[in-house]
C-alpha cells in the first residue's frame, strides 16, 4: 500500500501535532502497532509507561524516519550498523548501539549506555516520522506483558480512550516484533528473533551470537522476561501435553494441519501451505481469537527452529510460563 492508496495525509497531519504536543499516537508498522511520543519529550514518554502499565526498567526502541536520523542517536556508527542499515532499514530490524548522549532522554532508555533504533517499513509510519520531525519513542501498543496488536481494532481493545489518536493501516505485514540484534558488545548478538530471520542477518555480517540464556529475574535485554505475550487462557507446546486432556475444551493453534484436529473446540491453522511468514503474520490474531473463546488451554504446535519459526517459537515460549 502507498501513502496515496491510504488517503493519510489529514490523518498524519493531526498525528503530527498529536506528537507536538506531547501526546501519544499509535501508529501501524509492518511488525506490529506501536504506541508512540516524541523520543524526545520525557514527559510524554513518561506516559506511554502509564498507559501500558510498563516497568520504567524497560527501555523503549527509537524509531526514525531516515538512516541517518537513527544514527544521530548513536555515539557510534560501526561497519556492521551501515551494513545492515543499508541492506534492512527501513525493515523490522531494530539495532541496540551505544547511546549518544543528550540527543534521547534517559526515560526512553531506562539509563542504559545503549539505544535501541529503528526505521519501520510501513508508509503511514514513514510518513508520521518525516512529518514529525523528531524521533518517536514506540513499545507495541499494548498493556504490558500482553499479545502485541497486529490491527488498529486490537490496539483499541486493549488501550481504549487512553491513546489520543489510533493510525489504522490494516493488519500488520510481518506480525511479529522486529528482530532486535546488539552490535554494543564485542561480537554482535541477537535480542530478540523476530521479523528479520537471523540467516538473513548473518548473509550480511556473519556469525551473530546467541544470547546466553537469562533469567526471569535478570533478563539480558531488560525487556525480555520469560513470561510476556501472555493469553489469559494458559498456552501448552503440543509435546508437553499430558494425556487425558479433555481436548473439547482446549483450543488447538496449528502450524499446517493436526491429526486430532476435530476433537478440538476451536482450531486456527496459521498455514496449510506451511510457510512461517505467513503463519508469523497471523499469529497474534490467532492466540487473540483462541483466548476469547474461555478454554481451559490452548495447545500450540512448535514450529521448525528457522526463519521466522525461531520467533514465533520464542512468543509461544514466553507466552506459555505460568
Ligand atoms: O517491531 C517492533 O520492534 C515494535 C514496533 C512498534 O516497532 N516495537 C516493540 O517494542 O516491539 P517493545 O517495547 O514491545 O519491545 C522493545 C524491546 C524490549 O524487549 C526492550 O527491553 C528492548 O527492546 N530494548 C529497548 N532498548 C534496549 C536497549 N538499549 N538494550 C537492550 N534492549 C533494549
Ligand atoms: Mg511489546
Amino acid at each position: 500500500m502507498s501513502a496515496e492508496d491510504l488517503n493519510i495525509d489529514p490523518h498524519i497531519d493531526r498525528a503530527a501535532e498529536v506528537l507536538a504536543r506531547g501526546g501519544l499516537v499509535a501508529f501501524a508498522t509492518e511488525t506490529v502497532y506501536g504506541l508512540g511520543a516524541d523520543a524526545t519529550n520525557a514527559i510524554a514518554v513518561a506516559r506511554i509507561f502509564e498507559v501500558k502499565g510498563r516497568p520504567r526498567f524497560d527501555p523503549l526502541i527509537v524509531h526514525a524516519g531516515s538512516a541517518e536520523q537513527a544514527a544521530r542517536c548513536a555515539a557510534t556508527w560501526p561497519d556492521a550498523a551501515a551494513q545492515l542499515a543499508s541492506r534492512f532499514w527501513p525493515g523490522p530490524l531494530t539495532l541496540v548501539l551505544p547511546r549518544r548522549p543528550g540527543v534521547i532522554p534517559d526515560i526512553v532508555t531506562a539509563g542504559l549506555r545503549t539505544v535501541a533504533i529503528r526505521v519501520p517499513d510501513h508508509p503511514l509510519a514513514t510518513a508520521l516520522l518525516k512529518r514529525a520531525r523528531v524521533p518517536v519513542a514506540a513499545p507495541s501498543a499494548n498493556r504490558f506483558g500482553a499479545v502485541s496488536p497486529t490491527t488498529a481494532e486490537h490496539v483499541r481493545e486493549s488501550l481504549g480512550s487512553e491513546v489520543d489518536l489510533v493510525l489504522d493501516g490494516g493488519p500488520c505485514r510481518c506480525g511479529v516484533e522486529s528482530t532486535i540484534v546488539s552490535l554494543a558488545g564485542e561480537n554482535p548478538t541477537l535480542l530478540r528473533p523476530g521479523a528479520l530471520a537471523l540467516e538473513e542477518i548473518e548473509a550480511v555480517i556473519g556469525p551473530v551470537a546467541l544470547p546466553p540464556v537469562g533469567s526471569a529475574s535478570a533478563p539480558l535485554a531488560p525487556g525480555m522476561l520469560a513470561r510476556h505475550y501472555a493469553t489469559h487462557t494458559p498456552i501448552v507446546f503440543a509435546d508437553a501435553v499430558r494425556s487425558g486432556l479433555n481436548t473439547a475444551r482446549c483450543g488447538r493453534l496449528a502450524f499446517t494441519g493436526a491429526d486430532d484436529e476435530k476433537t478440538y473446540g476451536a482450531v486456527e491453522l496459521l498455514s496449510p501451505r506451511g510457510d512461517l511468514r505467513e503463519a508469523a503474520a497471523g499469529l497474534f490474531a490467532a492466540m487473540r481469537r483462541l483466548d476469547a473463546r474461555s478454554l481451559d488451554a490452548i495447545i500450540a504446535d512448535r514450529f521448525p527452529n528457522v526463519g521466522l519459526g525461531r520467533a514465533i517459537n520464542d512468543r509461544l515460549a514466553r507466552a506459555s510460563v505460568r
